[in-house]
């Protein structure tokens, strides 16, 4: 009819209909498929999670060991990959060869794609929850110069990753289980969250009929933004640099004031207006990560408890509704696993994919129309044409 509202920042607007996953902001509640995040961290894993986030219900046992079995089939990439990161320049942010190396799959699973087919989406969305580990260690051994691992098979997603990560052709690698339990707890913790920014990019690329590896690329893009995905980098950024408790109390002078562009990174969200639920379950596998390693009293921790502390009995961040969000805490573990600050974004990205693809998958099922949002429109009124001498 003409009309239309006019919504920066998408803050009212919904644009599809989705029964994947639930937020209750004001509650801080998180379902997927009807399951609380809390329940699926502390009884489900990654894996299990991905499968429920894609088929809908939680698979039976045979169910899961023939998915299982599926991911681990499709675990390692094309051998032309490897000079595909050859390309890169050797210090490059592994988000950039992220982003370059998941839209690359187009080039090697597009031709025999049909996005119609039902089939053919899940096939797409297997190749990439197996292939992303992959990708991401590649991503980390070239930068570090050290020859890429190949997957594993017999071990468990985040046990593989871990592995590729970190291990090398000269020694027997043993992941540690307790590093590997809170690995995978970090990327079902991220699996999804229903119309964030990325998942949004990707269900608009996807809504042209764009082949899904180019469109989780423009996701992996969105993620990498600090306000989004981009935020647990900048979280650890911020706690190193903040370096003793007493320096506390300034940042978050710093964090309120309205001419000083700095925020207190890992907190607020969009949606929630109460405690993140994913933040609750990080803090408790920090805590939980540091007893079984021993590390008492770690440095890191002990800044981001005091500045949370701080910040949520600061009336400026009471009133605003600003808690600890997903990449407060998480970024934290990481680097006790032993990960290094520029791969926390890109980990996010392995975790999130699942929802993503999900996502699309859910949105070419029901038969979407392009996406195309509108504007008000503030530039000139039609007007003459100058020539260059006339300037
Ligand atoms: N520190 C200080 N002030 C803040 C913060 C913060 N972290 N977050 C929001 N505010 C203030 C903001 O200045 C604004 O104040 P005012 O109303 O006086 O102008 C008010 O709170 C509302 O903020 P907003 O920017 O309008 O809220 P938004 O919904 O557009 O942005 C956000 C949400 C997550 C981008 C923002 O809270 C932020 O920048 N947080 C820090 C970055 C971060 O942790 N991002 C991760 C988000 S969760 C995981 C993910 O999505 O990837």
């Amino acid at each position: 009819n003409g009309f239309f509202t006019y919504d920066p920042g998408f803050v009212s607007t919904a644009a599809c209909d989705s029964a994947i996953t639930y937020i209750d902001g004001g509650k801080g509640v998180l379902l997927h498929r009807g399951f609380p995040i809390d329940v699926l961290a502390e009884k489900s894993d990654y894996l299990e999670s991905c499968y429920l986030l894609l088929h809908g219900e939680l698979p039976t046992a045979e169910e899961y060991e023939a998915f299982k079995r599926t991911i681990t089939n499709h675990t390692m990439v094309h051998e032309s990959m490897h000079q595909f990161f050859e390309g890169f320049h050797h210090n490059a942010h592994p988000m950039a060869k992220m982003c370059g190396a998941v839209g690359s799959l187009s080039a090697f699973y597009h031709d025999d794609l049909d996005i119609t087919n039902e089939k053919h989406r899940i096939t797409a969305a297997y190749r990439l929850i197996a292939k992303m580990p992959t990708l991401a260690a590649m991503c980390y051994k070239h930068h570090v110069g050290q020859p890429v691992l190949y997957p594993d098979n017999s071990l468990g997603y985040a046990e593989n990753f871990l592995r590729m990560m970190f291990g090398t052709p000269c020694e027997d690698y043993k992941v540690n289980p307790i590093l590997a339990k809170a690995m995978d707890r970090i990327f079902l913790l991220h699996a999804d969250h229903e119309q964030n920014a990325s998942t949004s990019t990707v269900r608009l690329a996807g809504s042209s009929g764009a082949n899904p590896y180019a469109c989780i690329a423009a996701g992996i893009a969105t993620l990498w933004g600090p306000a989004h995905g981009g935020a647990n980098e900048a979280v650890l950024q911020m706690l190193e640099e903040i370096g003793t408790e007493d320096n506390i109390d300034a940042y978050i002078e710093k964090a309120k004031d309205k001419n000083d562009p700095f925020r207190l990174m890992g907190f607020g969200h969009r949606v929630y207006k109460n405690f993140d639920p994913r933040a609750r379950v990080m803090k408790k596998t920090c805590d939980e990560v540091f007893a079984e390693l021993g590390v008492e009293n770690d440095p890191l921790l002990r800044i981001a408890k005091r500045l949370e502390k701080i910040a949520l009995e600061d009336p400026y961040f009471v009133e605003k509704k600003l808690y600890p969000n997903v990449d407060f805490y998480s970024g934290i573990i990481m680097k006790a696993i032993g990960i290094p600050t520029d791969m926390f974004t890109v980990i996010f990205a392995v975790g999130r994919t699942v929802g993503w693809i999900s996502h699309w998958h859910e949105m070419i099922s029901q038969g979407t129309r392009i996406g195309r949002p509108r504007q008000l429109y503030t530039g000139y009124a039609e007007r003459d044409y100058v020539e260059v001498k006339d300037r």
